[in-house]
């Protein structure tokens, strides 16, 4: 499997749902709804939706399981996007360049980013329990919404964010570390993977499995994501290289130094793939997509 290949196919088939899911600017919320999609389509890798439908599709790849699973993808993305407008003002890590474009506040000014965090984030919901997502049995669309819910949440990103922000410049311990990363990113990594299982009916070791596998995927996002910024320049990631040092943040090549963060997440993805054991080839996407985030370039 070529994972470039298969990474276009299934961006394509996000982009397309979205086509169908996402408000249009017009009306008198014309400005605000601009705003939203101007982030949402500027580009972005579609990963969470991606590993959404991989988990699904690894336990049961029946051509109905996409329209299944279509909705919570591009709910996922949503809250994903809103995180990122969010994380970018200046009152958080205040960065001027996303997808490589200026970042929405650089364009629509700050309460108009705010809000269009709110709409994407609140949207998210809409989608999950409109009639797009009829499609899922009433039980699994509640599992849904209440696991995406605790993963976009206090306990999850919003908890990680908040303990990202009030740990800048402080040593802090390696627990407290990855307790961030767990949270901040690696939350809505693993409910999308979780999502996917739900969808698909996964019986309770298929669950576990893919719950080890997200929270490792999760946490090796993040570790890369650090890497990154560090070792990889703003053109090549359409964002601001260089931020976490600019933000005094605390990350894994902060810590450990660049040779170490990258053990470790290769660490993280050797975990992943030993949760798939039990799986067959169905979940080959899947194991090629825990290599390609420890591989990623942007
Ligand atoms: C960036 O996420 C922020 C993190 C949670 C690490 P992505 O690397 O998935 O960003 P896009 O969606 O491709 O822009
Ligand atoms: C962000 O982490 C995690 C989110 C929940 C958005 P970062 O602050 O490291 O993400 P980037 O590097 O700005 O994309
Ligand atoms: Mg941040
Ligand atoms: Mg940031
Ligand atoms: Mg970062």
């Amino acid at each position: 499997m070529e994972i470039k290949a298969y990474l276009n196919e299934q961006r394509q088939i996000v982009e397309d749902a979205f086509q169908t899911y996402m408000l249009e600017a017009k009306g008198e919320f014309a400005f605000h709804i601009e705003s939203m999609r101007y982030s949402l389509f500027v580009g972005g890798k579609r990963v969470r939706p991606i590993l959404c439908l991989a988990a699904a599709q690894a336990i049961s790849p029946d051509s109905t399981m996409k329209t299944k699973v279509l909705p919570v993808c591009c709910a996922l993305e949503c809250i994903h996007t809103y995180s990122l407008i969010h994380d970018d003002l200046p009152a958080m890590d205040d960065d001027n360049l996303r997808r490589g474009k200026p970042t929405n506040h650089v364009v629509y000014g700050e309460a108009a980013a705010i809000l269009a965090g709110d709409g994407l984030l609140t949207l998210a919901f809409d989608l999950l329990s409109s009639s797009y997502a009829d499609k899922l049995e009433p039980q699994q669309r509640l599992q849904i919404i209440s696991i995406i819910a605790k993963a976009a949440g206090s306990p999850g990103m919003v908890g990680g964010q908040a303990l990202d922000i009030a740990s800048e410049g402080k040593n802090i311990d390696f627990e407290t570390l990855k307790t961030i990363h767990r949270c901040k990113t690696g939350a809505l990594i693993t409910a999308a993977i979780l999502a996917g299982a739900v969808a698909a009916d996964a019986n309770d070791t298929q669950y576990q499995a893919l719950e080890q596998y997200g929270k490792a995927v999760g946490l090796a996002f993040q570790i890369v994501d650090d890497l990154l910024d560090v070792e990889s320049t703003t053109e090549e990631l359409g964002k601001e290289a260089g931020s976490d040092v600019k933000n005094n943040k605390a990350t894994y090549p902060s810590i450990f130094g660049v040779k170490q963060t990258k053990k470790m997440a290769n660490e993280a993805v050797e975990e992943a793939l030993f949760s798939l054991t039990h799986f067959d080839e169905k979940a080959d996407p899947l194991r090629e997509l825990a290599k390609y985030i420890v591989t990623r370039k942007k």
